[in-house]
């Protein structure tokens, strides 16, 4: 198992009490020990910092924070600025968990160059520690390999090709389109992709791919034979407004819980109970006694 101490940042475990940082390498290590991969999404300081002192391995900041945090209808509209941006917030807050930073769409479809260019600004600019691109796109995975850009590879359904895939739809569903994924899946891999995210594929399929290939498969919606599972974070807490995915389980109602709170507080203002004189500060007894003598004198 690769390790490092890192003891940078901020938690409440001693800055002194050494962690084993998630590497690349590491998830490598943890397929060929048969441990599983934890991954969930991440965008902001709070929530990561909660999953990472939960003990999840891999964090993506992923371009679904442009429908589940900014509220755009899919995933194309995000800009790399907007990615970076909460990539940095992202990378305050976790000491442990791997963080994987989404290239978003358009920041890779042109040259490879382009695309290395733009990888490397998530390592540089927001402290990403590996990049995430989607479709079998081998030549660039291998020029990130080539620039020490650790890669995910994201096959299957990817959010990004909705317009060519016509919806969301589950992929790999004939021999031939089955035969596909494996072959780009492997190549990926010989390319030098250090994992690769499989969504909205048979599970069939998944448990095949992963049999075979060298390095992890990080499944969503995609069975339980992967090396490792992946949730959106506000699916997981049920924080969005739309009805969830088959392959989604609620892990926790906080959008019933924070509701719930945010009317209590309103009805709390609106019926003067908050804030209670406990939770006011109060003027000290001699600055109380000065004022009233300056207003009486009239000065
Ligand atoms: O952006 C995202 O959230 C993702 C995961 C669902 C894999 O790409």
């Amino acid at each position: 198992m690769s390790v490092t101490n890192f003891t940078g940042g901020c938690s409440t475990t001693p800055l002194d009490a050494p962690l084993t940082k998630v590497t690349v390498p590491a998830l490598a290590e943890m397929k060929r020990q048969g441990k599983l991969i934890s991954a969930l999404t991440a965008y902001d300081y709070s929530s990561s910092r909660l999953a990472d002192e939960a003990g999840i391995d891999l964090l993506l900041v992923g371009d679904s924070l442009a429908m589940v945090v900014l509220g755009y209808e899919n995933t194309l509209s995000v800009t790399v600025d907007e990615m970076l941006h909460h990539t940095r917030a992202v990378r305050r807050a976790v000491r442990r968990a791997l963080i994987v930073a989404d290239m978003p769409f358009g920041s890779y479809h042109g040259s490879v160059a382009e695309g290395v260019a733009n990888a490397v600004r998530f390592i540089k600019e927001a402290g990403a520690e590996a990049v995430k691109i989607e479709g079998p796109r081998v030549e660039l995975v291998r020029a990130l390999a080539e620039a020490e850009i650790p890669v995910v590879a994201h096959l299957g359904l990817t959010p990004q090709s909705i317009h060519r895939m016509g919806g969301y739809r589950v992929q790999a569903r004939t021999a031939e389109t089955v035969l596909a994924l494996k072959a780009d899946a492997l190549a990926l891999a010989d390319a030098g992709a250090g994992a690769v995210v499989l969504e909205g594929v048979p599970r069939e399929v998944a448990a095949e791919i992963t049999a075979e290939l060298p390095v992890p498969t990080i499944g969503i919606g995609a069975g339980p034979d992967c090396d490792g599972q992946i949730l959106v974070f506000h699916d997981l807490l049920n924080l969005t407004f739309a009805p969830a995915a088959k392959f989604v389980r609620r892990y926790a109602d906080a959008g019933a819980l924070m509701r719930s709170a945010i009317e209590h507080y309103r009805e709390d203002v609106e019926r003067r109970v908050f804030p209670s004189d406990e939770e006011s500060y109060h003027l000290p007894k001699a600055a109380r006694q000065a004022l009233d003598s300056l207003q009486n004198t009239g000065a």
